[in-house]
């Protein structure tokens, strides 16, 4: 069994580009999947205005993927992020605002926009 700590190779490097701005909700979010030799790298990137964060799709709680529907990320007023698994939310900003997620924080999957495109950082 792989451990947290282990690279893992289906996380995808620098500059690969991710998706054009406009394909993410204002508010809203987006997830991507990368596999590579039986391995795979779940992130998604949030906007809200001014805001562009990614975090690595995994909960701080138990490690399950947070959205049970694609790119369906945050509260319906975009206001925080919702893990479907036991409904913690998180602000945008990451950190865990209720149970059982209450002073845990999502991973940071650094991103950066690039002219109108969004890129893995
Ligand atoms: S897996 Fe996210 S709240 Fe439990």
């Amino acid at each position: 069994m792989a451990s947290s700590s282990e690279i893992n190779p289906a996380r995808p490097v620098a500059g690969v580009r991710l998706c054009a701005l406009a394909e993410i909700a204002d508010p809203g979010a987006k997830g991507f999947r990368f596999r590579q030799d039986g391995r795979i790298f779940a992130g998604f990137v949030v906007r809200k205005g001014e805001l562009l964060v990614g975090y690595v799709d995994s909960c701080p709680h138990a490690g399950w993927p947070l959205a049970t529907f694609d790119d369906r990320y945050l509260t319906r007023d975009g206001g925080h992020i919702l893990c479907t698994g036991h409904g913690a939310l998180f602000t945008l900003d990451g950190a865990g605002a209720t149970s059982p997620c209450l002073g845990l924080r999502l991973t940071s999957w650094l991103i950066e926009l690039r002219g109108e495109a969004v890129f893995t950082g």
